[in-house]
């Protein structure tokens, strides 16, 4: 039988870190003001979030998404031993890709190297979900022998498109930039439980309005034709969120897919070495692996460093906690995710 292994995994974050109390005093050039430009403070941040800081790319278009992807797409071939020619597809997620279109992945191609090979490049735009999602492709990609070297990547800059004053402090503070990577790949076993053992996707486009951002409206003509010095009209430059609802569905999503994903592959905490969540804030986690009842000690959060990396929360936390040294190969992981759209999936697999 074939089943998905993870052969490599890595993730970059950018040097500057953002903490709580300089980001009250960026401006939308994330240069530091001698006075307050949004009203926020690390009390509430860490109080309603648990982030202290987050990675902030330079703002001097020296770094674009698929630089970050780039920079951890190396570190986990590296980490798989593979030179990226053996790459046969890519599955690219992020809500922050480099321009409108092309989507990320050919420029992540090119950047590799490898752009006369050809291989598809897929872009998916699954918000926190993605990676997720993406696993899902790669996972059936690779055992009906359709490609046999994927690399999936997650991939954000934020730092670029967040208002930096208190009308924008509740999505503000919430992001950072930053990349994960997996190389997967087939491995012939008679284990129902070794590799990749259970993924699941949901979509749910009632709530798409709770969380997004406008940028452009295809039903516009032309459909950049904002004044953005009008105040109102400049919210569609920046993403929109109601908070409380986004908490509420997050928790309810990533709840029944983590209990859904046990039923369906009859496992318990007790067959689970590590449970990683999307990071968007601590107390959804908090609050999951209540409902869920979790064990404490099998949680990874990075949320704390990083913010909300969106599609790279989840390679880069296991990774962040792998070089930690908490991490180790063949530790099985469950992975909750909820994300804009509404999305949510779970997956269990292993390292
Ligand atoms: O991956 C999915 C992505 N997003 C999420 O999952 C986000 C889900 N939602 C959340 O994480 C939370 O709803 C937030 C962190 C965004 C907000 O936390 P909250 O506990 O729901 O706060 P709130 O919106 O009820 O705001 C409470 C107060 C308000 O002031 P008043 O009206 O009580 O005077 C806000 O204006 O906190 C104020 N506030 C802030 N104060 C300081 C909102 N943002 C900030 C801020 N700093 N950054």
């Amino acid at each position: 039988m074939i089943r998905t292994k993870l052969l490599g995994l890595g993730s970059y974050v950018p040097e500057r870190v953002v903490t709580n109390e300089e980001l009250a005093y960026l401006d939308e050039h994330h240069v530091r003001q001698p006075t307050v430009q949004t009203e926020t403070n690390d009390e509430w941040i860490q109080k309603r979030t648990g982030i202290r800081e987050r990675r902030y790319v330079p703002n001097d278009r020296s770094q674009s998404t698929s630089d970050l992807a780039l920079l951890a797409s190396k570190r986990a071939l590296e980490d798989a031993d593979m030179p990226a020619s053996d790459i046969d597809c890519i599955i690219f997620g992020t809500l922050s890709p480099d321009i409108h279109f092309p989507g990320a992945g050919v420029f992540l191609q090119q950047k590799l190297g490898i752009s006369g090979k050809g291989c598809p490049c897929f872009d998916i735009r699954q918000q926190c979900s993605s990676f997720v999602y993406g696993l899902q492709m790669a996972d059936a990609f690779i055992r009906t022998g359709m490609y046999k070297r994927i690399l999936l990547v997650g991939a954000e800059i934020h730092s670029h498109s967040l208002d930096y004053t208190t009308r924008g402090r509740d999505v503000m503070v919430l992001f950072g930039d930053g990349a994960g990577a997996m190389v997967l790949g087939p491995m012939e076993t008679d284990d129902p439980c070794a590799g990749i053992m259970h993924t699941s996707v949901h979509a749910d486009g009632s709530g798409a309005f709770d969380l997004y951002l406008k940028m452009f409206d295809i039903t516009h003509a032309p459909y950049l034709d904002y004044d953005f010095s009008d105040r109102e009209v400049n919210s569609a430059r920046y993403p929109q969120m109601d908070g409380k609802r986004v908490f509420l569905n997050a928790v309810r999503g990533m709840v029944m897919s983590t209990n859904a994903a046990l039923a369906k592959t009859n496992l318990t905490w007790d067959d689970i070495t590590w449970f990683v969540p999307h990071q968007a804030n601590l107390r959804i986690n908090e609050k999951v692996a209540e409902v869920a009842k979790i064990p404490n000690e099998k949680i990874l959060n990075t949320i704390q460093f990083y913010g909300n990396t969106t599609a790279a929360t989840v390679p880069l936390t296991i990774d962040h906690w792998r070089k930690a040294g908490k991490v180790k190969r063949g530790d099985r992981i469950l992975s909750s995710v909820f994300g804009s759209g509404y999305t949510w999936g779970a997956a269990i697999f292993q390292v």
